[in-house]
C-alpha cells in the first residue's frame, strides 16, 4: 500500500495463445527491474546504492531503508514525510527528483535521480575553499532551491553542504528531506512572508548549521534555511563552516552567541552578504527576494532561469 502511489505502472497487452483474445495487464516496476551497484553513502537509517535499470541501462541513486529498523527506531514518520516532500517537489529546479518507491517484506526502497558528482562539502574538502566565481554560481543556486522548497511550503531543516548533491553538469541538487517541515494550507507567496512557522520538539539539524532560535527557543520557521545558507556562503570562501568547535557543546554555544570572525582576506561584498544573513533575530536577517538582490549576485538573473543554464566554472580555491 505504501509504495503503490509512487510506483511505476507498465501496461502490457497480453495475448492468450488459445483464444488469441487480447487483455491489458499491469506490471509494476519493481526491485528486480534493476540491477544495484557501489553504495554511495549510508545515512544513519538508509544507505544509498547506484541502481542501473536492466531495461534502459539508465542510472539511478536507490535508497534503502530497513523496516525492521524503521519501526524499532520509530523512524516510519519521517521517511513518509521525505516521501511527501519529494513528491511535492517534483520537477523543482534543484531539488533531487524522486521517480519510484517500491517495497519488499524487508525494506523500502526510493529510486532517486543520481547525482554522480557527488556531493558539495566532498567538493570544498578538495579544493580548501571556493573562488568568488565559484562561490556565486552554487550559493546562487542553492538559495534557489530554497526559495522553491519554501514555496511549496516545506522547511528543509538540515541545509548543510553534504545535502547539497551535484548532477553531471555540476548543477546543485538538494537531497536528505526525512527532517523537512510540510506546511499544510496554502504555501506562502512572497518571498518577504514568513508567518508560517513550526515548533519543533526534539529535533535539532547538524550543529554547524543549526539556526540560534531553534536552541535558544526551541522554534525554527523558514528562516533557519537561510541561516543554513549563510553558513555555507562562509564556508564556501573560508574553507570552513562560521561556527565550528571542538564538540557540539561548544559549537551550540557559539552559535547562540552568533561568536564567529571572518578569515583574512574575506572578500568585502560576500562578507557583507553573510553578516546581513547571520543575525540572532530571524526578522533582521535578508529575505530570499533581497539576497538575490544583493550586489554580490548582480550578474545573476534570478527570473529567467539563466543561473541553472549557465556551465558551472571551473573549480578553483579562494586565494586572498
Ligand atoms: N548520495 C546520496 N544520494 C545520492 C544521489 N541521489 N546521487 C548520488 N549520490 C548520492
Amino acid at each position: 500500500e505504501w509504495a503503490d502511489k509512487g510506483a511505476a505502472k507498465i501496461v502490457r497487452d497480453v495475448t492468450n495463445p488459445d483464444t488469441g483474445q487480447t487483455t491489458k495487464e499491469v506490471i509494476k516496476k519493481g526491485i528486480r527491474d534493476f540491477k544495484f551497484g557501489d553504495t554511495l553513502g549510508d545515512g544513519s537509517y538508509s544507505t544509498v546504492m547506484v541502481a542501473t535499470a536492466r531495461d534502459s541501462g539508465k542510472k539511478y541513486a536507490v535508497k534503502v531503508l530497513s523496516k525492521e529498523y524503521l519501526i524499532r527506531q520509530k523512524k516510519v514518520k519521517y521517511v513518509n514525510i521525505e516521501k511527501n516532500a519529494l513528491q511535492r517537489l517534483n520537477n523543482s529546479k534543484g531539488i533531487i527528483r524522486l521517480y519510484f518507491t517500491f517495497q519488499d517484506e524487508a525494506s523500502l526502497y526510493f529510486l532517486l535521480e543520481y547525482a554522480p558528482n557527488g556531493d558539495f562539502l566532498s567538493v570544498m574538502k578538495k579544493y580548501g575553499s571556493l573562488s568568488e566565481e565559484c562561490t556565486c554560481y552554487y550559493s546562487a543556486q542553492i538559495i534557489d532551491a530554497i526559495k522553491h522548497l519554501h514555496l511549496r511550503g516545506i522547511i528543509h531543516r538540515d541545509i548543510k553542504p553534504e545535502n547539497v548533491l551535484l548532477d553531471k553538469e555540476m548543477k546543485v541538487k538538494l537531497t536528505d528531506f526525512g527532517t523537512a517541515k510540510l506546511l499544510d494550507g496554502q504555501p506562502y507567496d512572497s518571498g518577504d512572508k514568513y508567518d508560517l512557522h513550526t515548533r519543533s520538539k526534539s529535533f535539532v539539524g547538524t550543529a554547524e548549521y543549526v539556526s540560534p532560535e531553534l536552541l535558544n527557543d526551541n522554534w525554527v520557521d523558514y528562516r533557519c534555511d537561510i541561516w543554513a545558507f549563510g553558513c555555507i556562503v562562509f564556508q564556501m570562501i573560508a574553507g570552513k563552516p562560521p561556527f565550528k568547535a571542538t564538540n557540539e557543546y561548544l559549537t551550540f554555544q557559539k552559535v547562540m552567541k552568533v561568536q564567529y570572525a571572518f578569515t583574512a582576506g574575506f572578500p568585502v561584498i560576500v562578507r557583507d552578504l553573510v553578516k546581513r544573513i547571520l543575525l540572532r533575530q530571524p526578522d533582521q536577517r535578508l529575505t530570499i527576494s533581497q539576497i538575490e538582490k544583493h550586489y554580490f549576485f548582480r550578474d545573476k538573473n534570478f527570473k529567467d532561469g539563466s543561473i541553472w543554464s549557465e556551465p558551472a566554472p571551473e573549480i578553483q580555491p579562494y586565494r586572498v
